[in-house]
């Protein structure tokens, strides 16, 4: 049982993310290990150069998001944790795999008809190509499980379809991943618009919950949370009720309940303003401790840069064997 997942680096890492996909990740890395296998953790920098950045600061984003992961508990002792641009068998997979990959199943991808809708000045061809790399990413460890949220269904549905063509081609030497979306919270929503999820490029500041935002800060925005108008008030999750299904997933997701329970424990409610305050405070019980770990980890870019190379130092163990039985594969390289 081993695996992967990736994230971009950014430091306004959201309560999305956090319940999507770093819960999971802490839950992964234990599972893991438990069934005497490893689970592989990336900051995904090289993807981050598919739409615009600052040379400047991309360093510095990075390592905010590594410590946003170490401080909610991943454990460089007992995963593999990662930057992408360290580990180059990820880059060469890439090119192995866009020669089986169908230019026409990139084209229909949402997330790049979305990205390069919004791009003004330039379509890069690395945006159009970011699925490949994400699909190389997992296949380069021979992983078993992708866990994500629900917003990159679609990208590993690809990856599963190109490991099994290089197969198809080339004789077993791929392990095609399942995809692991959580049953509660795979997609949380903006909290001023509950009809869109909850993003960083997209969204507001309003309607987003930031990792790293203030206890109060969380507060004030799940009280003005969007909710409905439905009299009297009912606290259930229905698709006519975006906003109030959404701070349920939220609560259940934060207290490690069910929806069912969630709507039960607040059956009793006056108001949406005790779903909201309830929201608010187990978000914060979340979060809280991740807040006061981050500020030692992010400090220390020193530390930070020994976890990145001793990590793609194991990474390069498990990554070189790969590359090595990929290009024997593909004739391409010297004889082995
Ligand atoms: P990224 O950095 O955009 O998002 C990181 C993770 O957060 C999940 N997520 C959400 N989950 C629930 N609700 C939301 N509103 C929400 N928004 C984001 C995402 O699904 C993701 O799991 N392409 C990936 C990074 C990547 C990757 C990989 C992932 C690169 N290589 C290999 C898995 C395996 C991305 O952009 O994540």
């Amino acid at each position: 049982m081993r695996i992967f997942s990736g994230i971009q680096p950014t430091g306004q890492k959201h309560l999305g993310n956090y319940i999507g996909a770093i819960v999971q990740y802490v839950e992964g890395q234990q599972r893991a290990a438990d069934a005497g296998d490893v689970a592989i953790f990336c900051v995904v920098d090289l993807h981050a150069m598919t739409v615009p950045w600052e040379p400047d600061e991309m360093r510095a984003r990075v390592y905010d998001t590594a410590a946003i992961l170490l401080a909610a508990g991943l454990d460089p002792d007992r995963c593999i944790f990662i930057r992408q641009s360290d580990v180059h068998e990820h880059t060469e997979l890439a090119w192995h795999l866009g020669a089986v990959t169908a230019h026409g199943d990139l084209n229909r991808m949402h997330q790049f008809k979305e990205k390069s809708a919004r791009q003004r000045d330039l379509v890069s061809a690395d945006l159009f190509f970011y699925p490949v790399l994400m699909a190389a990413d997992v296949l380069a460890y021979r992983a078993n499980e992708v866990p994500v949220g629900d917003d990159q269904r679609q990208h590993v549905e690809l990856m599963r379809d190109v490991a099994q063509r290089f197969n198809d081609r080339f004789g077993e030497q791929l392990v095609v991943p399942e995809l692991k979306i959580p049953s509660v919270g795979a997609r949380i929503m903006d909290l001023q618009d509950p009809t869109s999820k909850m993003s960083t490029t997209g969204g507001s500041v309003e309607g987003t919950v930031y990792v790293l935002d203030d206890a109060k800060t969380v507060e004030k925005k799940f009280k003005r949370a969007v909710t409905d108008s439905e009299d009297p008030p009912r606290i259930a999750r229905d698709p006519s009720k975006p906003g109030v299904s959404n701070l349920i997933d939220i609560l259940a997701a934060a207290r490690g309940i069910t929806p069912e329970q969630v709507e039960e424990s607040l059956a009793d409610a006056r108001g949406y303003g005790d779903l909201k305050i309830a929201t608010a405070d187990a978000v914060n019980a979340l979060l809280e401790p991740v807040r006061e770990r981050y500020s030692a980890l992010r400090a220390d870019e020193d530390a930070l840069e020994a976890i990145f190379a001793a990590g793609a130092e194991k990474a390069r163990a498990i990554t070189s064997e790969t590359l090595r039985d990929v290009r024997a594969a593909t004739g391409v390289g010297p004889r082995t």
